[in-house]
C-alpha cells in the first residue's frame, strides 16, 4: 500500500468549500435537470420519485462516503485505487468497469450538453417566440435528427471539457462553479414559481408527489437505482478519483451528506419546474429525452423576462454539464496517466478523442441510425441503459462489498477518524448497510430488472 503522504505530483483541493464545489459540481448536472424529469415522466411520476429517494438515502449516501474514503486512502485513479488497497487480487477490475462506464456516459452526455449549447443560441435569436407546444416539439425533434449541428455542438462541448481539464480544475471551473451554481438554483426557483402558478399546474404536482405504487415496474425500480448512481456520480470511481485529491482533515461524512442533499433537492426543484408545465401545456409526460427542451421554452414564453431567463438557463445548464463532464473525463484521463503512463495532456486528449468518436455515433443514432436498435434501444439509449442501469449499480455493489467485507471495521474506523467524527452507532449502521443492505438490494433490483425472477 502507498504511504499516506500525498505524492507531490497529485493535486489537492485547496479548501473544504473547494471539495464540496467540485463534488457537487460533478453530481449536479444534466442528470438532475434533463434526465431526472424525463425518466420520472417515463416511469409514471411520484412512485418512481419515492423509490429513487429511498435508494439515494439507503445506498447512495453510504457508497458516496465509501468512494471518498477509498480515494483518499489510496491517492490513486480508480484502477490504481483497488490495485493499491488490495494488491494481487481481482478487485482492480472493478476499476476497469468504472473506466468503461465513464467512456460510455460521457459519449452520450456530450451529445445532450451539445443540445443545451444549441438552445443557448436559439434563446439568443429568440427562436422560441410565438411557437406552440407542438411546434416546439417538432423543432426539437428536427434538430436532434440532423447530422450536422448537434455533432458540431457536441464536439465543441467536448473541446471545452478537454480544455478545462488541461488548464486545471482549481483555477478555472472550480472558482466559477462556486458562483454560477447558486445562480442556476435561483433561476430554477424562479421557474418553479412560474410553473406552479400556471393554469392546470396542480395535475403536474400530483403527478410528481402523489404516488401510485401499482404503476411501478421492475424496469422502473432498476432505473431508479441506476439514476441514483448516475445523479450522485457514483459507481464508476468519479468520487474515488476526486477523493484522491481530498486532504486528510476533511470531514468526508459531512461532505457526502451535503453533496447528496443538494443534488437531490436540485432534481426535485427541476421536477417542480417541469411537471406542472408539462400538464399545463398538454405535453406527454413520457415524451422522453426531449421533455425539458420542449417544456421549458413554453414556460419562458409565459413569463416576463423569458427571453433573458432562457439564455441564462441554458447557459448555466451547459456550465452545470461542464462541471460534471470534467469529472467523467478525469476518471479516464487519470487512468491513462497513472496506469498506462501516458503524459498528462496527451492522456486527456486521447480520452477526449476516443469519447467524442463514440459520441458522434450517439448523436447519429437520433436520426440517421434511428432504425439500428438492440433490445429495442438505439445506440444512445443503449449506452445510457448499460452504463446507468448495469455498470454503475455493479460498481456500487463491488464498492460496498469491498468496504464491508474486505476493509472491515478497523480500517473504516481508522479512515473515518481523520476528520469525520461519527458515533459508534452510526459507524455500525454504515458497515451493516455496506455488508448486507446495499449489496443485497442492488443484487435483487438488478436481477429483477433483468427479468431473472
Ligand atoms: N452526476 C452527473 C449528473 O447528474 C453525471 C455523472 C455520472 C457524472 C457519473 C459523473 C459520473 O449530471
Amino acid at each position: 500500500m502507498k504511504s499516506d503522504k500525498i505524492p507531490q505530483i497529485r493535486d489537492v483541493f485547496s479548501s473544504k468549500i473547494g471539495v464540496i464545489a467540485a463534488a457537487a459540481g460533478s453530481a449536479v448536472g444534466l442528470g438532475n435537470i434533463w434526465k431526472f424529469p424525463y425518466i420520472t415522466g417515463v416511469y409514471g411520476g411520484a412512485a418512481f420519485l419515492f423509490v429513487y429517494l429511498g435508494f439515494i438515502a439507503l445506498i447512495g449516501l453510504p457508497i458516496m462516503l465509501s468512494e471518498f474514503m477509498i480515494g483518499r486512502k489510496s491517492r490513486s485513479n480508480v484502477f490504481g485505487a483497488f490495485k493499491n488497497l488490495a494488491p494481487n487480487s481481482p478487485w482492480k477490475y472493478v476499476g476497469l468497469l468504472g473506466v468503461a462506464a465513464a467512456v460510455m456516459i460521457l459519449s452520450f452526455y456530450g451529445v445532450v450538453a451539445g443540445w443545451s449549447i444549441d438552445y443557448i443560441v436559439k434563446s439568443l435569436t429568440d427562436g422560441f417566440a410565438s411557437k406552440s407546444p407542438d411546434e416546439l416539439g417538432i423543432m426539437f425533434t428536427q434538430f436532434i435528427e440532423t447530422p450536422g449541428l448537434p455533432i458540431f455542438y457536441q464536439l465543441l462541448f467536448m473541446l471545452m471539457t478537454m480544455a478545462i481539464v488541461i488548464i486545471g480544475v482549481k483555477d478555472g471551473i472550480e472558482k466559477y462553479a462556486k458562483i454560477l451554481m447558486p445562480i442556476l438554483i435561483l433561476i430554477i426557483i424562479v421557474l418553479d414559481i412560474r410553473a406552479v402558478t400556471l393554469d392546470g399546474a396542480k395535475e403536474g404536482l400530483n403527478f410528481l408527489f402523489h404516488p401510485d405504487f401499482s404503476k411501478l415496474t421492475a424496469d422502473g425500480v432498476l432505473s431508479a437505482l441506476g439514476h441514483a448512481f448516475f445523479s450522485l456520480s457514483l459507481g464508476m470511481g468519479t468520487l474515488i478519483t476526486y477523493g484522491s485529491y481530498i486532504g486528510k482533515q476533511n470531514n468526508l461524512a459531512k461532505t457526502a451528506l451535503i453533496v447528496t442533499v443538494s443534488d437531490t433537492l436540485i432534481a426535485i426543484l427541476a421536477g417542480i419546474a417541469i411537471f406542472p408545465a408539462v400538464f399545463a401545456f398538454g405535453i406527454e409526460p413520457s415524451s422522453g429525452p426531449g421533455l425539458v427542451f420542449i417544456t421549458l421554452p413554453n414556460v419562458f414564453q409565459q413569463m416576463p423576462g423569458g427571453f433573458f431567463f432562457s439564455i441564462l438557463f441554458f447557459l448555466l445548464l451547459t456550465v452545470a454539464a461542464l462541471t460534471s463532464s470534467i469529472s467523467i473525463l478525469e476518471v479516464v484521463g487519470a487512468y491513462f496517466r497513472e496506469e498506462l503512463k501516458i503524459k498528462r495532456n496527451l492522456a486527456t486528449v486521447l480520452a477526449t478523442v476516443m469519447i467524442s468518436i463514440v459520441g458522434i455515433f450517439c448523436s447519429l443514432s437520433m436520426g440517421m441510425f434511428k432504425e439500428q436498435t438492440l433490445f429495442g434501444l438505439n445506440f444512445f439509449d443503449l449506452l445510457d441503459w448499460i452504463s446507468a442501469n448495469m455498470l454503475l449499480p455493479l460498481g456500487g455493489l463491488f464498492i460496498s462489498l469491498f468496504m464491508g467485507w474486505y476493509w472491515g471495521r478497523k480500517m473504516i474506523e481508522d479512515e473515518l477518524a481523520n476528520g469525520s467524527k461519527l458515533s459508534r452507532g452510526l459507524i455500525s449502521a454504515f458497515i451493516f448497510v455496506l455488508k448486507f443492505i446495499a449489496p443485497g438490494a442492488i443484487a435483487i433490483v438488478f436481477l429483477n430488472g433483468l427479468g431473472v425472477f
